[in-house]
């Protein structure tokens, strides 16, 4: 297989900051990973109506924030990028999780980007657009990227499972390393990442044999896995020689390094 160019990226990588032990997607999250030794986090990333890139995983607020109602009345809508940063940004993000975490905000990607780079800290941004909104997603997300990291001297790794929004982060930052999300192979998948210019496909860990790490390999794309959180299927990984892994187990995996 050719060889790789470097990758600069540790092996584990906290998903969502800290798993399941704090918040999902909130500074304190990215917090707990980080007290626990983990140097890269992973995080899922959309927009405000108005444009704003901030943390949210699911296409809604009902599960992991509170307080819309109060702001925006009981006929709210429920998808977070129907409103504008200025009501997204009073939303309790925390007390959903437990109540030592009541009043965590959602944070804005510019208020990861600093806490990160301020640590030494690196990142994972996942693209994970309203549905209807790929495009300008992964544009606008690429480009407040490249802008809020263009003193760093390691990038943040862009991915997604959306091509078109990969497409417009290639378009609107070129120099930022993309990833294709894959849960499961379809057709053309691996060539499709490379033509986007990927450096890496990031797999549900149960696709990854060693016949799939060939292909990726010899197409030049490194292998990382989500989300792992067992040993077994972590030593699995590690023996097929793949190069990264996502778990939400930070409390149970102990990065190396
Ligand atoms: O980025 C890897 C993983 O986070 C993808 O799945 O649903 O946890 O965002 P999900
Ligand atoms: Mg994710």
């Amino acid at each position: 297989p050719p060889d790789l160019p470097r990758w600069p990226y540790p092996r584990w990588i906290a998903h969502r900051g800290a798993g399941r032990l704090a918040p999902e997607n909130t500074l304190a999250a990215f917090r707990y990973g980080a007290a626990l030794g983990y140097r890269m986090a992973e995080c899922d990333v959309k927009l405000s109506a108005d444009g704003v890139p901030f943390l949210l995983h699911d296409a809604t607020l009902t599960r992991t924030t509170r307080g819309l109602s109060d702001l925006a009345g009981p006929a709210a809508s429920p998808v977070a990028g129907d409103h504008g940063w200025a009501t997204l940004a009073q939303l309790d993000a925390g007390s959903w999780h437990s109540r030592a975490y009541a009043g965590e905000p959602l944070p804005t990607l510019a208020n990861l980007a600093r806490y990160l780079q301020a640590n030494g800290l690196l990142l994972n941004i996942e693209i994970k657009p309203t549905p209807g909104t790929e495009a300008r997603t992964g544009a606008v997300v690429a480009e407040t990227a490249a802008r809020l990291w263009a003193q760093a001297q390691t990038p943040p790794l862009l991915s997604s499972f959306q091509v078109e929004a990969l497409a417009a982060a290639a378009a609107a930052a070129p120099a930022l390393p993309r990833a294709l999300l894959l849960d499961t192979l379809w057709d053309g998948c691996l060539e499709r990442a490379a033509a986007l210019g990927c450096v890496a496909l990031v797999c549900n860990h149960a696709l990854w044999d060693a016949a799939l790490v060939a292909r990726a390999r010899s197409l030049g794309l490194r292998a990382l896995s989500y989300t792992v959180n067992d040993a077994w299927a972590a030593q699995r990984l590690l023996a097929l020689g793949t190069d990264g892994i996502i778990t939400d187990r930070v409390d149970l995996f102990v990065p190396e390094g």
